[in-house]
């Protein structure tokens, strides 16, 4: 019999979500309050970076993320053959950098524990960045090159997610939210939305990031996502004499990244701020932000400031996503994932879609389990 499922939030996770359950034979609805795409999943600079961020007491999420990268290739491979869209990735590995000694032996020590997992990592001196990326800092003291690792044109991702979950008969719903899920005996029986017309389900994904918490789940207490904003910092990479900045691969410093896409914009990422969802720039943030983006870049001092992007990480209180279903029957959630949303989408698409069919999880899915906050004794 045919699922109908309804996805709250047509971000990268909804919209990944809708095309794969579609494509497996599912009726599927999205219901976005603004529009497909246009939050935190457009702010993203798109790291495909799981080594780099993470630490040393987060295995199972290096479990996810290595995952998921093993798909990114496959997965954005038939998602440009079935949409048309040119969507560039690219795995040239990511630099993290070091300005002294300390964070130098800080680097090493995390350099060394990926080592022992198995990764590939070259470890560089001064003189190797220059080589390596010659526009840093000349007062980088060293740091090391995280082969795998990569980034990826989120902006076209989503573009193509949409043209193909259109394609594949998804209907999307634009300035209309999810507002309460309603369950009979335990299982999900429909929703309701913010325009207050309830649809009959079999399903409902959670997808709504930052917003999820929002949705009135039955008997559950709500999700616990919260925002925690970044400005993210967009620049030409070509200043008024037409030089123009070279920098083949993301590079991680303690307080800011930067990645220069395909199109040629210049990202520099990302504030962590606690201010809920407010959309106002803060000048304190974006100043300290703008002066470690100079820092690892002195070039940036001529380069046009374009944009400044605001985004909200949907964060759970354990800083891992929540993946699966709930103990309302037919009730899921595919939200949480913080940093590393895009990143850890592939596999988390593939865990959540697998569970709405019905279908086993791979083991690495376990932590993620809904479960860890619903359940009454967690609660
Ligand atoms: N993954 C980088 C960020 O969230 O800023």
């Amino acid at each position: 019999m045919t699922q109908r499922v309804l996805i709250a939030g047509a971000g990268l996770l909804g919209l990944g979500v809708a095309r794969q359950l579609a494509a497996s034979g599912c009726h599927v609805s999205l219901f976005d309050p603004r529009a497909p795409g246009v939050e935190t999943s457009l702010v993203s600079a798109g790291m495909l970076a799981p080594h780099a961020e993470l630490r040393h007491d987060e295995e199972d999420l290096l479990a996810l993320g290595r995952a998921s990268q093993a798909l990114w290739p496959r997965w954005v491979e038939a998602l440009v053959s079935e949409s048309g869209v040119a969507i560039d990735v690219r795995m040239p590995g990511t630099l993290v950098v070091a300005y002294d000694g300390d964070e130098y032996a800080a680097a090493r020590h995390h350099l060394d524990t990926l080592e022992r997992q198995g990764l590939q990592v070259d470890h560089l001196d001064a003189s190797d960045l220059r080589d390596l990326e010659p526009d840093l800092s000349p007062h980088l003291v060293g740091g090391g090159l995280i082969h795998g690792d990569g980034q990826v044109d989120n902006r076209a991702l989503l573009d193509a997610l949409r043209l193909r979950a259109e394609a594949l008969g998804v209907t999307i719903l634009s300035g209309i939210g999810l507002q309460s899920v309603e369950a009979v005996q335990g299982r999900v029986a429909g929703a309701t939305d913010t325009a207050g017309d309830t649809h009959p389900c079999d399903a409902v994904v959670i997808a709504a990031g930052s917003w999820s918490r929002s949705i009135r789940l039955p008997d559950l207490p709500p999700l616990p996502v919260r925002p925690v904003r970044g400005q993210l910092l967009a620049f030409a990479s070509v200043d008024r004499l037409g030089r123009r900045l070279r920098l083949e691969r993301a590079v991680h410093a303690p307080s800011v990244y930067m990645a220069l896409k395909a199109d040629g914009t210049l990202l520099a990422g990302a504030t962590m701020e606690e201010r809920g969802h407010e959309r106002e720039v803060n000048t304190g943030a974006l100043f300290e932000h703008l002066r470690e983006a100079r820092r690892l870049l002195p070039q940036l001092d001529e380069l046009p400031l374009r944009d400044i992007r605001i985004g909200f990480r949907p964060t759970s209180r354990d800083n891992r996503p929540l993946l699966g279903e709930t103990e309302i029957a037919g009730l899921f959630c595919l939200t949480g994932h913080a940093r590393n949303g895009v990143q850890q989408a592939p596999a988390s698409i593939e865990i959540v879609a697998a569970a709405v069919l019905g279908q086993s999880l791979p083991a690495y899915a376990e932590p993620f389990s809904p479960k860890r906050f619903t359940t009454r004794a967690a609660r």
